[in-house]
C-alpha cells in the first residue's frame, strides 16, 4: 500500500524566476546546451522516453530551457506541451519547435503550480531543473507533476545527481507511489573535468570548437563508461505511476 504523505506548501520564488530570466537575457546559451555533450544528453533522454512511451497523446517537458529537448519529444508525441518560468526560454523553445507548432504548446508556468488538468499526460520529462532547491520544493514539484500523469504514465527525470544522493532521489518516487523502472547514466564525468579545463585554458572561440567535437566527446564518454555508475555525473530515472 502507498504511504500517505503530506505535501509541503511552498510559494513561488520570484527572485529565482528573475535570476533565470536574467541568465537567458545575458547569454544566448547560458549553460552551453549547444555543446556536443548536451546534445547527446537530450538525444539519450528522448530515446529512453520514446522506448517507454512510443506514442504519447500528450507529453510534457517541465522547465524546457532553450527547447532542444522539447524539439525531440515533439517529434513522437501527438501533442507536446512545454513550459519554463523564464519568458525568454519559452520564446526560444517556441522558435526551436516552430516547424511543429501545430502540435506544440509552450508557455510560462511555475513548476510549483503548473495548472494542467489531472490525469492528462502520458509522458513527463524534466532535466536539470533547480534540484539544488530544498527538499520540500522538489517534492512539491514532483507531486504536482505526478497528479497530471495518467495511470501507467511515465516520468523521465534527470539531473546532476552524484552518489550518494541517488538513493534519496529514487526514494522520492517511491514516496509518491511510483516505481523506478530504469536508471539512466550519461558517462559524463570526464567530459565535465575536461570542459572546465578547456574553458580555463583556451579563449572562448577555441574552447567552443574543441567542446563541439564529437570525437572528443566520444572518447571522454568511453572513459566515463569504464568507470561504471561513478563515471556519470548526470543520472536519471524512468518512473511509472502505478507500475509494479
Ligand atoms: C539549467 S536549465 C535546464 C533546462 C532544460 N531542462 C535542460 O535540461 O536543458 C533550468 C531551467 O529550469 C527553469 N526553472 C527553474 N525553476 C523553475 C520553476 N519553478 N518553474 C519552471 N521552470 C523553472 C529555469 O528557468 C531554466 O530554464
Amino acid at each position: 500500500m502507498n504511504q500517505v504523505i503530506t505535501i509541503p506548501s511552498v510559494s513561488m520564488d520570484h527572485a529565482r524566476q528573475a535570476e533565470y530570466e536574467l541568465a537567458y537575457q545575458s547569454s544566448s546559451d547560458p549553460w552551453d546546451y549547444a555543446s556536443s555533450f548536451d546534445q547527446v544528453r537530450f538525444a539519450t533522454i528522448a530515446d529512453v522516453a520514446k522506448r517507454w512511451c512510443p506514442a504519447p497523446e500528450n507529453s510534457l517537458e517541465v522547465a524546457c530551457g532553450l527547447g532542444y529537448q522539447s524539439r525531440l519529444l515533439a517529434e513522437f508525441a501527438e501533442t507536446h506541451w512545454a513550459y519554463d518560468y523564464a519568458p525568454s526560454a519559452v520564446q526560444q523553445t517556441r522558435l526551436r519547435c516552430s516547424d511543429l507548432q501545430h502540435k506544440v504548446n509552450v508557455d510560462v508556468r511555475d513548476a510549483l503550480n503548473p495548472g494542467y488538468p489531472d490525469n492528462f499526460f502520458d509522458l513527463i520529462v524534466m532535466a536539470d531543473i533547480a534540484m539544488d532547491e530544498n527538499d520540500d520544493w522538489w517534492l512539491q514539484v514532483l507531486t504536482k507533476a505526478k497528479i497530471s500523469l495518467r495511470k501507467n504514465g511515465i516520468m523521465v527525470v534527470s539531473g546532476r545527481i552524484k552518489e550518494p544522493s541517488r538513493r534519496e532521489f529514487e526514494n522520492r518516487f517511491a514516496l509518491l507511489g511510483m516505481s523506478v523502472k530504469e536508471r539512466i547514466y550519461f558517462h559524463d564525468r570526464y567530459w565535465f573535468k575536461f570542459r572546465s579545463l578547456v574553458k580555463r585554458v583556451f579563449p572562448k572561440n577555441l574552447s567552443t570548437r574543441i567542446l563541439s567535437s564529437s570525437t572528443t566527446l566520444g572518447g571522454l564518454r568511453a572513459i566515463g563508461r569504464l568507470q561504471g555508475v561513478n563515471g556519470s555525473i548526470h543520472f536519471g530515472v524512468v518512473a511509472q505511476v502505478g507500475g509494479e
